[in-house]
């Protein structure tokens, strides 16, 4: 469940446990050991927990139970509380402690009492995923450079569940992009909670994605989630000079009121993050936005809402992202008063409607034209193939020859509201991206 960095977290768990003769499987029913990766970032999360814990018993009834482990962000924000009412949960293992995810399985296989990891032990934890390869042999990989949180927006949790501000060395990412590179990758997503707040013995992302980028079979760069604050200008010279680094940035911004923003803690204001976008557009024009947006926060009036809607017009995200506020307990926000649900419901749907009027133009557009699309993989029944083309759009193509890996141009021919279908170009060059 969760974000990306959850999504690479859950791989490096199953590096780890295959070292203790545990794999994955997709038979819930032959399961010996069941591990729910967990997102806390909005309310339900602990639902999500519980209910998911209730169809396993359900298939466990009349055997012997799997070993239950709760990882993730809901494990470090309310650990204590589930194991206390779920005694079906053997063990809750926060986000930097998942490194000693063997030592636990391996304490419950001769079964102890319930067990709570939720130390903040990120160095540790990196040193010990180093010694062990990352073994994800997707086209487009993930790499997690930087965890934690040291701006305490007032309604997030990721400061608490993630900790502070951590980075990983150059030399060790280096290694990992390499071994995950030499394993298939052709695209690595960096991955930080603040991913442009990465330092290193005073290297920044712009340091990395150069080094990074002279790997010579990696086609493609991308990085999320970056934040505003930290968008400093060697990051935005590297969009123009470095070809492998793609040209869509998810820079979330939350709201389009500097009143919310300074309320939100978010410590940047609309003119500032407009300035931003206006440096990467001169620097790359064909450059593109996607952001968060968190509708209804306590004090925000209607015309607050509709300077978020006048700046989605602005900037002409081509992806948003929208959520109504949720409070968390634990965040300083969760005691403000909440707005009527109800006008907080009416403006999402406001909200979503200009978004996506916005995000149906930019699509139109791009019927007929052609884009350069590094490919996947293959469709599990027919002779297609799958991609994504320097925006990040899905697009899908007709093939009797294996795409995968290979970056082509493509002209599209129609699309809906998720993908693209287009034809390969055959009676043009085709040359590959990096090139
Ligand atoms: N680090 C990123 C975002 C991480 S959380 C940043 O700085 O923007 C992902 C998104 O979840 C946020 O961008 C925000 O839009 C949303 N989110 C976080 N806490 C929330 C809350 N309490 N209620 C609603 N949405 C929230
Ligand atoms: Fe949460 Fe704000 Fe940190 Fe993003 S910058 S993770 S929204 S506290
Ligand atoms: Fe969720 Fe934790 Fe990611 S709260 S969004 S899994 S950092």
């Amino acid at each position: 469940m969760g974000c990306q960095m959850n999504e690479y977290d859950s791989n490096r768990i199953l590096d780890l446990t295959k070292k203790i003769n545990y794999f994955p499987t997709k038979n819930l029913s032959e399961t010996n050991c069941y591990i729910l990766n967990t997102c806390h970032i909005r309310e339900k999360a602990t639902d999500k927990v519980y209910h998911d814990i209730g169809r396993l018993k359900k298939e466990f009834r009349n055997k012997k139970k799997p070993i239950v482990l709760i990882a993730g962000c809901v494990a470090q924000a309310e650990g204590d509380i589930l194991l206390q009412k779920e005694k079906y949960i053997d063990a809750v293992i926060g986000p930097q402690s998942y490194h000693q995810i063997n030592n636990i399985i391996k304490k419950l296989e001769k079964k102890t009492n319930s067990i709570n990891f939720t130390e903040f032990e990120v160095v540790e934890k990196f040193d010990s995923l180093n010694l062990i390869k990352n073994s994800d042999s997707k086209i487009s990989s993930f790499l997690t450079i930087q965890e934690g949180c040291d701006k305490f927006c007032k309604f997030c949790v990721v400061p608490y569940t993630r900790g502070s501000e951590y980075s990983r060395s150059m030399k060790e990412l280096i290694s990992e992009a390499n071994y995950l590179v030499n394993n298939g990758a052709r695209e690595i997503y960096l991955l930080g909670q603040n991913v442009n707040a990465y330092s290193y013995e005073g290297k920044k992302l712009s340091d990395l994605i150069l080094e990074i980028s002279k790997i010579k079979d990696l086609k493609r760069i991308r990085y999320t989630t970056s934040h505003p604050k930290d968008f400093t200008e060697d990051l935005i010279k590297v969009h123009k000079n470095c070809k492998k680094l793609m040209p869509l940035i998810h820079l979330p911004v939350q709201s389009g009121s500097n009143k919310i923003l300074e309320a939100m803690n978010r410590k940047h204001n609309i003119e500032e993050y407009l300035e931003i976008i206006k440096k990467l557009v001169e620097a790359k024009p064909d450059i593109k936005f996607s952001s968060d947006f968190i509708i209804g926060y306590p004090g925000e009036m209607y015309y607050d809402f509709k300077k978020t809607i006048k700046l989605v017009n602005t900037v002409e995200y081509i992806n948003s992202f929208s959520f109504i506020y949720s409070p968390r307990p634990g965040t300083p926000a969760f005691d403000l008063k909440k707005i009527d649900t109800t006008d907080a419901k009416k403006r999402l749907i406001e909200f979503q409607q200009a978004a996506e009027s916005i995000k149906k133009k930019y699509r139109k557009k791009l019927i007929r034209k052609t884009v350069k699309v590094l490919f996947e993989n293959k469709m599990k029944k027919e002779d297609k193939f799958f991609g994504r083309d320097e925006h990040f759009n899905s697009v899908i193509v007709d093939s009797k020859y294996d795409l995968t890996g290979k970056i082509k141009n493509v002209k599209i021919l129609k699309g809906n509201q998720n993908t693209f279908f287009g034809e390969i170009i055959s009676n043009q060059k085709q040359t590959d991206y990096a090139a």
